[in-house]
């Protein structure tokens, strides 16, 4: 498999980025719903907030990764068997998702680091808050972390189905194009 996209398929650097992107992100969105159930009390809220905090952090990493790979090397052709409204939607969708989970971590991040205490990752970082900011602020910051996060779920939801019904529906191989 070629480092770097060919105008037929994907290249070993975007497929490997996809996937450590995907992977994490579809275990983050459950993981925060299911946060918002538990007490604050419970050993098991704090352990899983960290999870979530250090993966969050980590796709908001790879996203950066992923965007200045676009910019060094153009994603492949669409393929050709897809109507134009297709290839329309699935450019669209994809950019989207990517701007999504550049808002998402930095909107998750300034909600946990404005109430003035360090943000503390297994306690062996411990990132400065950016300040101590006001109730109404932090719970603005908080609604759009939670608001983006299930608008991307949606989104993702439906290029995952599109994605599976080109594989196996219409029987194309854009699967194979990004898969290993
Ligand atoms: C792509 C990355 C991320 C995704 C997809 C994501 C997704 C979510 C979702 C779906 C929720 C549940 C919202 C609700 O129903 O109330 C949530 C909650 C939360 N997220 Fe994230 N998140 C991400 C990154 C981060 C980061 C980087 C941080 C902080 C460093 C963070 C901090 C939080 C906090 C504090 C909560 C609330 C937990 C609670 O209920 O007490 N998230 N996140
Ligand atoms: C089971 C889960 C998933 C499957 C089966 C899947 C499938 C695919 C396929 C087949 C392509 C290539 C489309 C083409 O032929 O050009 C693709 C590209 C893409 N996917 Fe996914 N995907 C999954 C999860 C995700 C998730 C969770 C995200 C982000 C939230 C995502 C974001 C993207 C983006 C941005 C592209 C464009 C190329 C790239 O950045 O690498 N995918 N996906």
């Amino acid at each position: 498999m070629p480092v770097r996209n060919t105008r037929e398929t994907y290249g070993l650097v975007s497929r490997l980025l996809h996937w450590l992107i995907a992977v994490p992100v579809l275990s983050l969105i459950p993981v925060g719903w299911y946060l918002g159930g538990l007490s604050e009390e419970s050993i098991l809220y704090w352990r899983l907030l960290e999870l979530h905090e250090t993966l969050g952090l980590g796709v908001f990493t790879l996203i950066l990764a992923r965007i200045g790979w676009f910019l060094i090397d153009p994603s492949p052709d669409l393929p050709s068997t897809l109507l134009p409204w297709e290839r329309n939607a699935a450019r669209l969708t994809h950019r989207v998702l990517v701007c999504a989970l550049v808002f998402i971590p930095v909107l998750g991040f300034l909600f946990v680091a404005s109430d003035g205490e360090p943000v503390e990752l297994y306690g062996l970082v411990a990132i400065p808050p950016v300040g101590h900011w006001s109730k109404d602020v932090r719970e603005t910051l908080f609604d759009l972390h939670a608001y983006t996060a299930y608008a991307c779920a949606t989104l993702a939801a439906v290029h995952i189905l599109a994605a599976l019904k080109h594989h196996f529906v219409d029987r194309r191989s854009s699967l194979r194009r990004i898969a290993f």
